[in-house]
């Protein structure tokens, strides 16, 4: 995930980048898919792992036994609800960056006191659509608002909501951990500007044991591979590509100076793939690298996340220390 030439406390503008509107997904997809494979070392956004079928291979991922960050976010938020509740206050306009199923806000708006509007914030549109209907339908009194935008790049929030609440943004699942050090540093500034007064609600996963990381983004049934292996089958239907999907194979590691696990896509041969009136050659064992998914320490994402302004409140952990929820105060 890269910020590109919008500056991204445009924030606040009133629009969404007209070009990547004009554009579509598709078009932004093939265009980044041949950029990044076109540099070398090869590399794609995690962000396109998302399309329909790839949003339901990362539900599959989120009930696997090995991939514990979905249920223990979900543990903590559950256990800590009220103590989350109490930080935020009455009348509260939640936005949620990257909402997928929803299912995580649930747990936060029944334990707060009259929220008023919630803006989930997806990239991927069909799925945010019908996950926003359910919600509505389920929390009568609470204005629901999706927006369709990449939040790795400007984008717009509508005027905040009338009244007293706090705006609080929700970043949950540790979708931070997909931005580089830099990133995540722009990408919380400008949160805690849009944020003003209010805070972020943030869950990010731990540093551990690399036997325990590594298990669960190689998972023994395979899913994690069919996921990571969807973005070549996308490529072919959306933008009549010819990767052969048997002619690479799903790797993921945990590289420890850089605190983070690295997927890749790894050509078991010398081949060649066609894209977009391209013909790319890919040599044996060559990589293409899907994504990196950073951990931390609740020391090092405290440092962070004051550099970029925010103050620092309660934190919340499983008992094995496994994920973090932090509540991060933005000054007015
Ligand atoms: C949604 C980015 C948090 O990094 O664990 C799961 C995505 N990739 N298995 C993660 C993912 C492989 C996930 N995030």
């Amino acid at each position: 995930m890269r910020f590109s030439s919008a500056p991204f406390n445009a924030f606040e503008a009133a629009v969404q980048d007209p070009k990547e509107q004009e554009e579509g997904e598709g078009g932004s997809f093939g265009r980044e898919l041949l950029a990044g494979l076109r540099s070398k070392p090869r590399s794609i956004s995690p962000k396109f792992f998302y399309d329909a079928a790839g949003s339901r291979l990362f539900d599959a991922i989120c009930e696997l036994p090995e991939y514990y960050p979905t249920r223990t976010e979900l543990s903590i938020l559950a256990r800590h609800a009220g103590e989350i509740a109490q930080q935020i206050g009455p009348d509260a306009e939640i936005i949620e960056f990257g909402a997928g199923s929803l299912r995580k806000v649930r747990l936060l708006l029944d334990a707060l006191k009259t929220p008023r509007r919630f803006v989930p914030i997806d990239i991927s549109g069909e799925h945010l659509a019908q996950a926003a209907d359910t919600l509505r339908a389920d929390y009568a009194g609470l204005d629901v608002q999706p927006l369709v935008a990449d939040y790795t790049r400007a984008f717009s929030l509508p005027a905040k909501a009338g009244g007293s609440g706090m705006r609080v943004g929700f970043f949950p699942g540790s979708t931070l951990g997909n931005f580089s050090p830099a990133e995540a540093l722009s990408f919380l500034q400008s949160a805690a500007q849009v944020l003003r007064g209010g805070g972020l609600l943030l869950g990010v996963d731990l540093v551990k044991d690399p036997a325990r990381l590594h298990a669960a983004y190689n998972d023994a049934q395979g899913i994690t591979a069919r996921f990571n292996l969807n973005l070549l089958a996308r490529a072919n239907a959306e933008l009549g590509a010819d990767f052969d999907l048997a002619g690479f194979a799903h790797t993921a590691f945990y590289n420890a100076p850089m605190q983070r696990i690295e997927m890749h896509l790894v050509s078991r041969a010398a081949q060649t793939v066609n894209l977009l009136g391209e013909r790319l050659h890919f040599a044996e064992a060559e990589t293409i690298h899907t994504e990196n998914s950073h951990k931390f320490t609740i020391e090092g994402l405290r440092t962070l996340a004051a550099r970029a302004g925010f103050g620092i409140g309660p934190v919340w952990t499983d008992p094995e220390r496994l994920f973090s929820v932090h509540w991060l105060p933005a000054a007015q």
